[in-house]
């Protein structure tokens, strides 16, 4: 008997998506909350190292708080020898742009990963060697190269070459910085908390201008002070401890020995930043002072540091970034991050809505 069924036209599957890989950089010695936050973020883990995690299917345009920089799209270089890496780094960097023209200068950045003895010598060896090749087979664009980071959060185009162990770099065109940097000292600074504004203030990508207003509560021994009195701001100083260095009889700052939880702007001001630093537990400090703060709007923009010592540093995350946060309500602007300078803490920096 003749079979009389009509064969069903079959589409063909349609093609896997490839998901976003991405080599995420952050400070060493926190690569589990690293991957903790990237996990959380829908990323699947493809290896880890000493300030370096390898991940697939991550938003690539999202900000992270203990990501420093994100690597897009890397592919894997390998070599035996310095040489030979230089020469397999240079040959993908010129087919990469055989088909552009670089006017302007581009970031060159050769990095390794932290915790293998000897590495960055050799990264040194193998950066040389591949500015050398470059000089010789392209001077223009050699000329161009700036092996430095650019300053605040920004997507740009260069080279970036992380080292991973002694014979593989994973290698991109293409990278986002959260602002993160290593800041310079001040002499005069009585603190090394000093550091940690000033990079919060290239995070936010705006720093306290002459005759603004600012609050610092938990202000000793006074760096953000400093720091903001420096640029000619007027500061108000709370802290029951001594302001000490460039911030003692600073003429711009008001020393007021009171409780940072109980001070209030005089009735109606709005100062223009609201600086927040003290040793306490975050959950306190975001109920009981931040919520105020951001909820009557008493100020146009903060730079808050919560220590995470001793809660769950992702939970907090979590928290201060979800809608009902008053991180979130009441603000226009939020850039949650691990600084350079922080260590068992993060940073919020943001502008609150009128
Ligand atoms: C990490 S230190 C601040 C360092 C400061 N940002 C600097 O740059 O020098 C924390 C400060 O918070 C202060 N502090 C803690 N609880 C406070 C409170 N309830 N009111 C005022 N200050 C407080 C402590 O006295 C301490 O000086």
């Amino acid at each position: 008997m003749a079979d009389s069924t009509v064969p069903v036209p079959v589409s063909p599957a349609p093609p896997p998506v490839a998901r976003p890989v991405a080599l995420v950089l952050g400070q060493s010695g926190f690569e589990d909350l690293l991957v903790r936050e990237l996990t959380d973020g829908g990323g699947k883990v493809l290896g880890k190292g000493g300030g370096w995690v390898h991940v697939e299917g991550i938003d690539p345009a999202a900000e992270w708080c203990f990501a420093h920089t994100v690597l897009r799209d890397p592919v894997e270089v390998t070599g035996d020898s310095v040489n030979q890496l230089a020469g397999r780094l240079a040959d993908w960097f010129l087919a990469a742009i055989r088909t552009e023209r670089i006017e302007g200068t581009w970031p060159s950045l050769f990095l390794a990963a932290a915790g293998l003895d000897g590495l960055g010598r050799r990264v040194d060896g193998v950066e040389k060697a591949f500015a050398e090749i470059i000089r010789k087979r392209m001077s223009r664009v050699a000329k161009l190269a700036v092996a430095e980071a650019p300053r605040g959060v920004a997507v740009a185009t260069g080279l970036y070459v992380v080292f991973v162990d002694f014979k593989r770099a994973l290698v991109s065109r293409t990278a986002a910085f959260g602002g993160q940097r290593r800041m310079a000292d001040d002499d005069q600074a009585p603190s090394r908390s000093y550091l940690k504004v000033e990079e919060a203030y290239t995070v936010l990508g705006r720093e306290p201008a002459p005759g603004e207003t600012v609050v610092d509560l938990g202000a000793a021994p006074g760096g953000w002070s400093y720091s903001a009195a420096k640029r000619g701001a007027q500061v108000i100083a709370i802290d029951n401890g001594p302001l000490k260095g460039g911030a003692l009889d600073h003429p711009l700052i008001e020393h007021r020995r009171e409780d940072a939880f109980g001070f209030r702007p005089a009735g109606g001001v709005v100062v223009d930043w609201m600086l927040c630093d003290l040793v306490e537990d975050p959950h306190h400090v975001v109920r009981n002072l931040i919520t105020p703060w951001l909820e009557h709007r008493w100020c146009r923009r903060f730079v808050v540091i919560l220590k995470f010592g001793r809660v769950d540093a992702i939970a907090l995350l979590r928290e201060v970034t979800a809608p009902d946060s008053p991180f979130v309500k009441h603000t226009t602007m939020l850039r949650v991050r691990h600084l350079y300078h922080d260590r068992e803490e993060f940073t919020l920096v943001g502008e609150v809505s009128s």
